[in-house]
């Protein structure tokens, strides 16, 4: 199987410096030697090119709209060229807005594309609801079709992703605006209260279940803030109470196992606010496991 790295080393998403370095801090924990460990011819396709615009933070709504977009749109691009040569994108983030682009490169192939959204937050925000106007809280409401028609209309169609095509695993911060839309629109969610309750392995089985019944390919969006930040602290929006590095690791087996992804990225990492590059390699770890990786 072929694997191609896309890096998108993009912070206009939202407000702390260092994400940016989030492509190169997982390619130094060894992503790509990781993989072609495993058997996988990659392509480096090296990193999108993220305008450097002055910082628009004071129309508070939706900062670096104009920047975000465009970079999304250059994704959306690469990602499809890769698609178009059967081989299977990673996305290597930057924050979170990005997965308007990925979502937006990935979807096209298919009818009913699942979603893995892996994150302690829902990112189901939009200029009204958020409390933050920063875009990486705003992902996934795009990718259903709400928001700025400049988001939600990358590659010139939306919506990417039916709703019920979606779960969400780890939960534990949604804003008011977003609890609102996940009941209105029947979002399946796996909060923390799930994941402690019934345990990752049947929280996976149950995921698994509900999208191989009505999807047609599954992409994995991992926020790195899914993870406990005593796991992974290298990311710019902490929440604690998360998902543990071990559950992490049975969820990506358990994923390689059903053999159903279809692409998927690793967003968030901001080697500035990290542990020696902790967080990073977290995330090389989990690629590992995703990607087949077993002790025997
Ligand atoms: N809900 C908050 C906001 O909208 C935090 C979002 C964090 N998102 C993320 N991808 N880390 O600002
Ligand atoms: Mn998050
Ligand atoms: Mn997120
Ligand atoms: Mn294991």
């Amino acid at each position: 199987k072929d694997i191609s790295i896309i890096g998108v080393p993009m912070d206009l998403g939202q407000s702390r410096r260092g994400v940016d370095m989030g492509p190169s801090a997982m390619r130094y924990a060894g992503m790509i030697e990781r993989l072609e460990s495993l058997g996988y011819n990659i392509d480096d396709c090296g990193d999108i090119e993220i305008g450097r615009p002055e910082r628009d933070h004071n129309g508070p709504k939706l900062k670096n709209l104009k920047a975000v977009a465009e970079a999304n749109e250059e994704l959306a691009k690469a990602i499809d060229k890769e698609i178009n040569k059967e081989r299977f994108p990673l996305v290597l983030g930057g924050d979170h807005s990005i997965a308007i682009g990925t979502l937006a490169g990935v979807t096209k192939p298919y009818k009913n594309l699942g979603v893995i959204w892996y994150d302690a937050h829902g990112d189901l925000n939009t200029a009204e609801t958020s409390p933050s106007g920063n875009i990486h809280g705003m992902p996934l409401a795009v990718s259903i079709g709400i928001g700025d028609s400049a988001l939600t209309n990358i590659a010139g169609f939306g919506p990417k992703v039916k709703p019920e095509n979606i779960v969400i695993i780890g939960a534990r911060s949604l804003d008011k605006g977003e609890r609102e839309l996940i009941k209105e629109k029947g979002i399946k969610v796996y909060t923390m209260h799930e994941i402690d309750r019934l345990g990752m392995t049947q929280v996976m089985n149950e995921a698994i279940a509900y999208l191989n019944e009505r999807t047609d390919g599954v992409h994995l969006s991992l926020d790195l803030d899914g993870l406990d930040p005593t796991d992974a602290p290298g990311v710019g929006t902490p929440v604690n109470g998360g998902i543990s590095f071990r559950e992490s690791h049975l969820a990506m087996e358990m994923l390689a196992e059903a053999g159903i992804l279809t692409s998927a990225e690793f967003v968030e990492v901001n080697p500035i606010l990290d542990d020696k590059n902790k967080t990073a390699t977290v995330a090389v770890d989990l690629a590992g496991s995703l990607f087949g990786e077993k002790l025997l």
